[in-house]
């Protein structure tokens, strides 16, 4: 059932694919509920399709609520009402994945290598857990997954965890990303200096790009002046409202090109 809906959902933008990239599989994730894993895998698709023109799918894997995919309904919905002309061809894919077992995981694993080359990019969201049989851990040790980038927030517990669960994914050879979210203006600039330093140091990758906690993350279509949206990215919003994340955007586009350049010139 699952591949049917996804290689329907795929075959149209299997011809508009830029041929000459290989796709980047990635998610925002962390084993932590509301950290803001849904708000940067939107923001980033959208920023991928709708600002660099790349051909995006998303997997929306957090059953029962599917945040990712309540958005794109809603915004459609709002859009209708406003009487708004859109294409839903121009939007990217939104896929509600309901995955009950191992094997089923592992299927869409294996599908997701056979569509290399036809998406750009793939982006999953999966809800705030980590054990053995959540689809995020099976996925990362079948080795599917290019990048889990994981927010972080300076709170001891939460540098605690971030730090254990990067560990985790680099013991099953999972590359990782982390970055400072809901940052307030409060806190000392060393610190984040220091504590970027001491992942480091325990051979963690950390982005010296930081994001500011902002009330417009929480906005959308219907509110004004909204920043989270599934049909468009606001990049004048965004510039205004919280611009590192415009640069944290580039450095993930800007690591994962320079890792393909590497991989194809190994294979040459
Ligand atoms: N930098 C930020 N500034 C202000 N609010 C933020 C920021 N980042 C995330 N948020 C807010 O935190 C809340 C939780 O975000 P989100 O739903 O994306 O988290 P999540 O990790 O996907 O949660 P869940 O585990 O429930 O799926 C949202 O209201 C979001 O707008
Ligand atoms: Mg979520």
């Amino acid at each position: 059932m699952i591949y049917i809906i996804i290689i329907i959902v795929l075959f149209p933008i299997f011809v508009q694919a830029d041929q000459n990239n290989e796709m980047t599989v990635l998610s925002f994730f962390s084993a932590k509920g509301g950290t803001g894993k849904t708000t940067f895998n939107m923001l980033f698709a959208s920023f991928l399709q709708y600002k660099l023109g790349k051909k995006v799918l998303v997997l929306d894997f957090d059953r029962p609520e599917y945040n990712f995919s309540y958005t794109r309904k809603r915004e459609i919905a709002i859009l209708d009402n406003e009487g708004k002309d859109y294409d839903t061809n121009n939007f990217y894919p939104v896929e509600e994945v309901e995955v009950l077992n191992e094997s089923g995981i592992i299927k869409i694993a294996d599908m997701m290598k056979d569509v290399s080359g036809e998406v750009d990019y793939i982006i999953m969201d999966f809800p705030g857990s980590f054990s053995e049989s959540d689809a995020v851990c099976i996925l990362a040790m079948k080795q599917t997954i290019d990048i889990i980038i994981i927010p972080v927030e300076l709170d001891g517990m939460n540098i605690a965890s971030s730090k254990a669960l990067a560990q985790i994914f680099h013991e099953c050879g999972q590359k990782t990303l982390l970055f400072f979210n809901r940052v307030h203006g409060k806190e000392k600039p060393e610190l984040y200096e220091e504590l970027r330093e001491w992942f480091e140091e325990n051979s963690i990758a950390i982005s010296s790009n930081r994001i500011r906690n902002t009330l417009s993350m929480k906005r959308e279509m219907g509110n004004t002046g909204y920043l989270r949206s599934t049909t468009c990215f606001p990049e004048k919003v965004i510039k205004e409202k919280n611009p590192g994340i415009l640069n944290l955007f580039n450095e993930i586009v800007g690591y994962e090109e320079r890792e393909m350049e590497q991989k194809s010139r190994l294979v040459d």
